[in-house]
């Protein structure tokens, strides 16, 4: 088989990344090694970006995102029993966070794609990449009519963390900047009612903890755990309990319980890779870079690293350059770092150290009272969690 574009992952990444080919004009297939249903039923984040909601609105992907997604103008912290609000919208003069589901973007994605008979081929094994140095790059899988070939002029490796391109490079190329947290979420979601209509970031003693949701249904909680604790160590009973406790819910507060419908305990890393290329292989998404989920912007980094990918393979096979692909890299990069420090600073405030001193938990409430007490703090904070500007 032979294509533009090989793009290897069926998450938001190589979704978004075929869409936006396919509109251009450009030919692409994706390679994908879980089956439809299980990327279908993937639960992870939630909160999007005005840029994001902004972007798939004007790619004609709004609909459901328009129906569905929930406008938040303002978020609550809660910090050693102050609760403050950071009203987004008038910090940030009007743009707003949507809680949308990240399954639901790779619903609508799919959608899409398979109404114009995308080549999406799943269940793919054994991947690999070949000739992405020698400008004939190649990919070789094995699906369930047998081994499968793609030739094409670029490879996009929107494969994830886990995935095999980022490990197809040479060794000694890439520079890896990585820090480990020495905690991780239990993140569950489940069948009830959400206690209030907007997301609540916690600071506790034992723990950070983040209350959100997905519709009038279907609340999403995160509770800071051991990064070594099973979620079956976590029995229903106690994660709410733990979830009203860390909330510092009065007696008025009581959250709502209901069955816990997918729960999963996921360590918290940064990562990045300097640089996302290497000859014709361009790395987007998580397979480039992981983020703390803290900050909540996963998903929205891997959707503006598309649009600058996507915006240099149009260049390219428009009008023949290769100005935006060449610094594709280095555009994303300046981005993400400035995500990173935003994921790093946010994570490192709602979390509890093990062994933490009384002067690093002093620091957490000063830092907290800063952020959500002083104008200029609380718009920084602001800025940052309705998201940067894309640059591209
Ligand atoms: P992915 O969504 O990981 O997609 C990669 C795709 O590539 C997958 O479909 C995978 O099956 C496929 N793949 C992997 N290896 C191969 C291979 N060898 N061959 C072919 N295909 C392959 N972010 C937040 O902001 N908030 C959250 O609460 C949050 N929760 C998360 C919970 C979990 C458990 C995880 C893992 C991530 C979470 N994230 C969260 C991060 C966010 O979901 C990711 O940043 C986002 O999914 C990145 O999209 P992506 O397309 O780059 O990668
Ligand atoms: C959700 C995810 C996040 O990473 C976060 O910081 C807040 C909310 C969510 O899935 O709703």
């Amino acid at each position: 088989m032979r294509t533009q574009v090989g793009i290897i992952g069926a998450g938001p990444a190589g979704l978004l990344l075929a869409y936006m080919l396919r509109r251009a004009g450009i030919d692409s297939v994706i390679l994908e090694k879980r089956s439809r249903s299980y990327i279908l039923g993937r639960v992870r984040a939630g909160v999007m970006e005005q840029a994001t909601r902004d972007l798939l609105i004007e790619l004609g992907l709004g609909d459901r995102l328009c129906r569905d997604g929930l406008l938040h103008k303002g978020f609550e912290i809660r910090f050693a029993n102050e609760r403050r609000r950071i009203d987004l919208s008038e910090l940030t003069g009007g743009k707003v966070i949507t809680v949308y589901g990240q399954q639901e973007v790779v619903k609508d994605l799919l959608a899409a794609l398979e109404q114009e008979n995308y080549p999406l081929h799943f269940e793919i094994d054994d991947v690999h990449l070949e000739g992405i140095d020698e400008g004939a790059p190649c990919i070789r899988g094995r699906g369930a009519e047998g081994p499968i070939e793609i030739s094409c002029d670029f490879i996009a490796g929107c494969d994830g963390f886990y995935g095999v391109s980022r490990a197809s490079i040479p060794d000694g190329v890439l520079s890896v900047l990585s820090r480990e947290y020495p905690f991780a979420w239990l993140s569950i979601l489940a069948e009830a009612p959400s206690a209030s209509h907007e997301l609540i970031y916690a600071h506790h003693q034992r723990g950070g903890a983040i209350y959100s949701m997905r519709n009038k249904r279907l609340s999403r909680h995160n509770l800071q755990c051991d990064p070594d604790g099973a979620a079956k160590s976590w029995p229903a009973d106690k994660i709410w309990d733990e979830l009203e406790v860390r909330l510092n819910a009065d007696n008025s507060e009581r959250l709502p319980r209901g069955p816990i419908l997918d729960r999963v305990i996921t360590r918290m890393r940064s990562f990045v890779v300097e640089p996302m290329q290497y000859g014709s292989l361009f790395l987007a998404g998580d397979a480039a870079h992981i983020v703390p989920p803290t900050g909540a912007k996963g998903m929205n980094l891997a959707v503006a690293d598309i649009k600058c990918l996507a915006a240099g393979f149009i260049e390219h096979y428009r009008a023949g350059r290769r100005d935006k692909l060449n610094a594709y890299s280095t555009i994303c990069l300046a981005r993400i770092w400035r995500v990173q420090r935003f994921s790093w600073w946010m994570t490192s405030m709602f979390h509890r150290f093990p062994d933490q001193d009384t002067f690093t938990a002093h620091m957490q409430i000063a830092e907290l009272d800063h952020a959500t007490g002083s104008q200029a703090a609380a718009a920084s904070l602001a800025e940052n969690y309705v998201g940067l500007p894309h640059s591209c």
